[in-house]
């Protein structure tokens, strides 16, 4: 293996360069030569000043997670950051792409930092259930204070390079095209002055002086944390930097660095950061397949989701011909599409020039005709075969040949969809989640026909517009509703069995969702498909419409609703519930919560083991990336399937056999072979 650390001079001032494709994570090899290298130009006395840069598309961004959980391996990072900045000659980070983690921490060390405007400084150990872990929660509070710090080191999100700037973290913005050249110059500049080190600086003391900034961050943090550890440990750590001397500071942050990273909840956020990664290919599509330009999108349908669908290409630059059948159905939809831009605009997240850029790129019409130069057409209407099937023949009749017709169906058989077409190569599912501008998950349904260059054009697509796309192959539900399916029966039975509704609710919220079914029912509406017969009560839901229990909007569902939207269960529902279940003469018992929550999610595993040996999904990851991105599946478990590795198939196994449930051979063969779903 070559070098991934290189030097040269410029005069007095030695560059440090790393090049470690693709992305200079701070892995083994770049430890021992970032030591070798900067000892080398410590000890040299020709040497009065250095600049570490990396070549490539960024700095460092990060240490290198490949290498978490395996025996560490010397250099250490710390040792070699704590000699660099102990050091009188000025050393100068700078700084292109993205600065993240221990590259922030590396750039931390060093006395200097500069950056190009398009950089990006940040440090997201806590996506990876983490805290940096080489001092940066010691360093960066007492560079920028502990309140400018927090959002950075809590929050995980890297800030701009002008931000990084306005809050005293970078030092000087130099120029896009001339990174090394500026940064020697820096450098020089700083020759023979007194070099400020971040471990000695005082901003910190801000939080000394308030201690309360830390619990009020918190607060404003609560939903956005609930249930994940490093978020409070990261605020543990940067308050420690107040109250701590700086060595005992970095001791306190390696301690809640090593407990985070031995549990549970990292193993299962790093698992997740690969997965996320590997969705994104497909084992027999080559990654250098053709892709099928798309540079204008047709969207059938202008309803909430037709309307969503379009938002998130309009966002990313990509005009959209917005399709529906009668006017005021589209003038409603495209006035939807405007006020939600709108809001986000008021909320400070979009410039009023943004919204109407938008909003300009779209074109409502009511003739298919227009639709003829769209490179992609995802019909949205509602979810009936035969309608489907009319719309793809008529979208293959007036669609230019080689564009990509898709719909959005969440449950239908897209191969079935695909023979109203002469095209069926060019026909597959893209199942986006409601909103659809929100929801980062895109459920790409491959077709028996789908041509390769038509999935991977769609795969890029998805990342174009800020979607985490999961490949499904044709099945009832596809993934992600396929196993929502087996847990909205389990909760109906446990009601029926005497089951409290609130206690099903809770047990999925204290295991981390955001909410529950019955929750979910009353928020979209318990006269969903209603029949509108109060007479005709053949379910509890016709049950709770014939009492006008509409839900939310009714201020009565399943639960009782106050003005602010509180829910408390309702005696009127436990007895409608109890009364239905005597009708069909199901007798009632008490059910713990734990068998609640082993009825609820074993059974998803189960058909996830099935999915798996159906080939419905390329790998048990994917899996997990459609159920945490799609339907709220806690993040810190890792997702269904890694949540079962973790707790033991054999468990699963052994908890769906107690209740009596059913067993798929898949699951049963890797749990009696001691086996994991994920590798
Ligand atoms: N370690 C190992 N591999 C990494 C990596 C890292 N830190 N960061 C990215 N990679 C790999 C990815 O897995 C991917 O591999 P693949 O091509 O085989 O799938 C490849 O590099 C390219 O990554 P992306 O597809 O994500 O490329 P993008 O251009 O979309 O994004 C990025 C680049 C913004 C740098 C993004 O990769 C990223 O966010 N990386 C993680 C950054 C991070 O979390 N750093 C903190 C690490 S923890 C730490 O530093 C602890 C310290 O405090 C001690």
């Amino acid at each position: 293996m070559t070098d991934p650390i290189s030097s040269h001079r410029d005069g007095e001032v030695l560059v440090v360069v790393s090049n470690n494709p693709p992305v200079n994570a701070l892995g083994q090899a770049v430890r021992a030569g970032l030591k070798r290298e900067i000892e080398a130009g410590l000890a040299d006395d020709g040497v009065k000043a250095i600049v570490i840069r990396c070549d490539g598309r960024t700095f460092f961004a990060g240490a290198d997670i490949t290498e978490f959980g395996k025996p560490p391996q010397g250099p250490s990072l710390p040792e070699t950051l704590d000699a660099m900045e102990a050091s009188d000659k000025p050393v100068v980070a700078a700084i292109h792409g993205t600065a993240l983690g221990g590259g922030c921490e590396v750039a931390l060390a060093c006395h200097y930092r500069v950056a190009v405007p398009s950089a990006k400084i940040g440090l997201p150990e806590v996506k990876l259930g983490l805290i940096p872990g080489a001092a940066g929660t010691q360093r960066l509070p007492r560079l920028v204070g502990a309140e400018a710090a927090l959002p950075l080191v809590v929050g995980g999100d890297p800030i701009s390079a002008k931000k990084a700037q306005s809050i005293g973290l970078v030092d000087a913005i130099v120029s896009e095209d001339n990174l090394e050249a500026d940064a020697v110059a820096f450098a020089r500049s700083k020759i023979g002055q007194p070099v400020p080190r971040a471990s000695e600086d005082t901003k910190n003391q801000d939080g000394v002086r308030d201690p309360d900034i830390f619990d009020k961050f918190r607060a404003s943090q609560a939903r956005k944390i609930r249930g994940f550890d490093a978020p409070n440990a990261a605020i543990e750590a940067v308050k420690a930097a107040g109250e701590l001397s700086y060595a005992e500071g970095v001791k306190k942050e390696r301690e809640l660095f090593m407990k985070l990273m031995t549990g549970t909840q990292s193993a299962a956020m790093r698992h997740y950061f690969f997965a996320e990664r590997a969705a994104n290919k497909i084992d027999d599509v080559p990654g250098d397949t053709p892709l099928i330009p798309i540079n204008k999108v047709g969207i059938i349908g202008a309803g909430t989701m037709g309307g969503g669908i379009a938002m998130n290409f309009l966002s990313a630059g990509i005009p959209v011909t917005i399709l529906e059948m009668q006017q005021d159905a589209l003038d409603r939809g495209t006035g939807t599409m405007r006020r939600n831009y709108e809001n986000t605009a008021k909320r400070g997240r979009m410039t009023d020039e943004a919204v109407e850029k938008a909003m300009g790129l779209l074109s409502p019409t009511l003739n298919y005709d227009e639709l003829a130069d769209c490179d992609l057409v995802i019909e949205a209407v509602y979810e009936n075969m035969d309608v489907k099937k009319q719309v793809f023949a008529r979208l293959d009749e007036v669609v230019k040949q080689g564009a990509i017709l898709a719909s959005n169906t969440s449950y239908l058989d897209v191969d079935e969809i695909a023979t109203a077409t002469r095209r069926p190569g060019y026909v597959l599912g893209m199942h986006f989640f409601s909103p659809a501008n929100v929801m980062k998950l895109l459920e790409i349904v491959r077709g028996k026909e789908t041509r390769k260059d038509v999935l991977a054009t769609v795969m890029q697509l998805a990342k174009k517009i800020g979607k985490v796309a999961a490949v499904s192959g044709v099945c009832p539900g596809f993934i992600g509703n396929r196993m929502l399916s087996p847990r909205q029966q389990q909760a109906n039975a446990l009601i029926m069995e005497g089951a409290n509704y609130w206690d099903i609710d809770d047990v999925l919220l204290e295991f981390g969702f955001p909410m529950g079914p019955f929750q979910m029912g009353d928020l979209a509406g318990t006269d969903i498909g209603w029949h509108r017969d109060p007479s005709k009560i053949e379910t509890i839901r016709d049950a709770l419409c014939a009492k006008g229990r509409f839900g939310q909007k009714a201020g009565k569902g399943y639960y009782d609703y106050d003005e602010a939207r509180n829910r408390t269960p309702s005696e009127e529902t436990k007895a409608i519930i109890a009364d239905f279940a005597k009708k069909e003469g199901k007798p009632q018992r008490e059910i713990s919560k734990d068998e609640i929550r082993e009825r609820l999610l074993y059974p998803m595993v189960n058909e996830g083991a099935k999915i798996l040996d159906e080939g419905m999904a390329q790998r048990a990851s994917d899996i997990d990336v459609v159920w945490i991105n799609g339907y709220g599946w806690p993040l810190y478990t890792g997702g269904p399937m890694f949540w079962a590795d973790t707790i033991g198939l054999k468990t699963v196994v052994e908890g769906l056999e107690k209740h009596g449930l059913p067993v798929s051979d898949y699951l049963r063969r890797k749990a009696d072979a001691g086996e994991k779903f994920n590798r």
